[in-house]
Order: structure tokens, then C-alpha cells, then sequence
């Protein structure tokens, strides 16, 4: 038998310690050995599509959109159910199995540590990708808020981490290479945050269509008025102020600036050309281009 509870929230005030697997660091009591272990033989269900991302890149737009999308845009059906329950984190603890109340799940693993189950033609794989620099910028301020997460020194300091990989779920560069270099051997999808602020209502078709839904134009303007980040910022399900109980509400916002561009007010010019350079390097051959400003 299986015991399962959704939330660790009651233990904001233990406290945390970073570990290591494969060269990447996670941090307890948010992840733990034993889940990511047992993660690695987990049997994942084709018919529960799987939302991958770095974190910071839109992920709980994405769960948003997409749990509206599967339930035909009744937002009535989801409103009482917090986002991470309608699409759970699998590296989250206490995910076990037994609990299975939901549509979708959610990681932000990289490619290799995600279980092998879910690497196949069948599973149906959402990747959310967003501009590195913005990525950067939204996971200082969440580290600021966040008690799990080591307070970084400054944002220079953070960057510099950030750019090593020497942070929880590794470098941004691997995870997007090796997600990206795999592609043609999952079913996946690829979105960016970018193409969500430029026009939400394709991406919103695109994901529909990759979930065999059908959606009418009211379905879809409802969709669209349930993921603007104002919507999303103010409605209890969405916007965490409730549930997460270890993030100091007080000094930052889940829901921060929800913009593009915000790298510009932090980056110096030569941060910017150093991350560039670095850009250049790491992710040569890839034809990923992303918007820095829209
Ligand atoms: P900022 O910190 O730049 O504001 P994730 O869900 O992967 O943790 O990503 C969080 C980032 O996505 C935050 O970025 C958050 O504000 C932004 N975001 C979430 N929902 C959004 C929405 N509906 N519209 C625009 N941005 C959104």
C-alpha cells in the first residue's frame, strides 16, 4: 500500500541541504536520493503527457494552457485544483505512485535522469523553452524568495553559477542540447516562452492539436483569457501565494514580471558579451534561436 500526500509545504521551516547525482545538484527536502532513484524505473503512463523544462521558462504557463486545453477549456473543472496537482512534479517529493488524479505531469529533469520509460515514441513530451537570459534573471529572484534554495550573493555571483551549471538541475545549455538532440526519437514538442508572448492563441492551437483536441473559438478565447499572467498572478489555483508556504511572499512574487527583456535592467554590457560568447560556444550547431526583446 501505498501512503501519498501532494504537499510538503508544512515543512517550510526545515531545514535544506544541496545534493548531488550525475553532477547536478538538487536540494532537499524539495528533491531527495531516494525519489530520483526510484524515478529511474518508474513506469510512465503514454497517455499522461509529460511537460519538460528548465525551470523558470513558463513551466506553470504551460500546465496552465494545457491542463484548460484537456479540459476543453472549462476552467469550472480545474479552478479548485492547484496547478501542480492538475500536472505534478515527478522530482518533487513526495511523488509516489498511487496518487493518479491527474492529466499531466511536469519535470524539470534533464534528459538523462528522466525515467527511461518515458523516452519513446509514444509519450507525449511538451518542451517549454525560454531565452537563457531571462531564465537567469527570474532564478535569481525565485532563489531570493525561495528557503530551499541557497541565497545567492548577488546577481554577478549568480550568473557566474548559473553559467558553470552550478546550480540546482544543472546547466541550462545541457539540458536544452540534450532535450533538443534527442528530439527526433520522442514525440515532442517544442515551445518557447517568446512565441507565448508573441502570440499565445497558436501556441495554444499547436499544443491542442499535439493533444488531439479540437478546440472551437470560444473554447479558445477562454483559454486565452485564463493564461494571461494577470489572470494567472490573482487566481488562487495559479498563483501559489496560498500553497507555497516555503517562498517569503513579502520580498518577491511567484508571478514576478512575466515579460520578455528583463535581462536588460541586470546584465552589464560586458556580462551580456561574455554570456554571448559563452552562448556561441556551448550551443554551436544547435538551430535554436531565441528572442532577447520583443
Ligand atoms: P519572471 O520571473 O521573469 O516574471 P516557471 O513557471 O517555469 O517557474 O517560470 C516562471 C516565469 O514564467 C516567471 O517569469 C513568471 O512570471 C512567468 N510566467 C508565468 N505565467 C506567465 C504568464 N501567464 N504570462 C507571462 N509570464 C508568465
Amino acid at each position: 500500500v501505498v501512503t501519498f500526500t501532494m504537499d510538503n509545504d508544512e515543512a517550510s521551516n526545515q531545514p535544506f541541504e544541496y545534493f548531488e547525482l550525475n553532477g547536478i545538484s538538487f536540494a532537499s527536502p524539495l528533491h531527495s536520493l531516494e525519489l530520483l532513484e526510484w524515478l529511474k524505473d518508474f513506469e510512465m503512463d503514454p497517455d499522461i503527457p509529460l511537460i519538460v523544462s528548465y525551470p523558470k521558462s513558463g513551466t506553470n504557463w504551460v500546465q496552465q494552457m494545457a491542463s484548460l486545453i484537456l479540459a476543453n477549456g472549462n476552467i469550472d473543472s480545474v479552478k479548485d485544483k492547484i496547478l501542480k496537482h492538475r500536472a505534478p512534479w515527478i522530482e518533487f517529493v513526495p511523488f509516489k505512485p498511487g496518487y493518479t488524479d491527474y492529466q499531466l505531469l511536469t519535470t524539470h529533469l534533464n534528459y538523462q535522469m528522466v525515467p527511461s520509460s518515458a523516452k519513446n515514441r509514444r509519450m507525449k513530451i511538451i518542451y517549454v523553452a525560454r531565452n537563457p537570459k531571462d531564465v537567469v534573471v527570474s532564478f535569481y529572484h525565485y532563489h531570493n524568495c525561495h528557503h530551499y534554495l541557497k541565497t545567492p550573493k548577488d546577481f554577478s555571483d549568480f550568473l557566474e553559477q548559473f553559467i558553470e551549471g552550478n546550480v540546482i538541475y544543472g546547466s541550462w545549455f545541457d539540458h536544452i542540447r540534450d532535450w533538443y538532440n534527442h528530439k527526433d526519437e520522442l514525440n515532442m514538442l517544442f515551445v518557447t516562452y517568446e512565441d507565448m508572448q508573441k502570440d499565445i492563441r497558436s501556441v495554444i492551437v499547436k499544443v491542442a492539436s499535439f493533444l488531439n483536441k479540437m478546440l472551437d473559438g470560444k473554447t479558445l478565447e477562454s483559454i486565452v483569457d485564463h493564461c494571461t499572467f494577470a489572470y494567472m498572478k490573482t487566481n488562487a489555483a495559479t498563483n501559489y501565494r496560498a500553497e507555497l508556504k516555503h517562498f517569503n511572499h513579502d520580498i518577491g512574487h511567484f508571478f514576478r514580471k512575466g515579460i520578455v527583456g528583463d535581462w536588460k535592467n541586470h546584465f552589464l554590457v560586458a556580462q551580456n558579451e561574455w554570456f554571448d560568447s559563452i552562448y556561441q560556444e556551448r550551443m554551436a550547431g544547435l538551430p535554436l534561436k531565441f528572442d532577447y526583446d520583443l
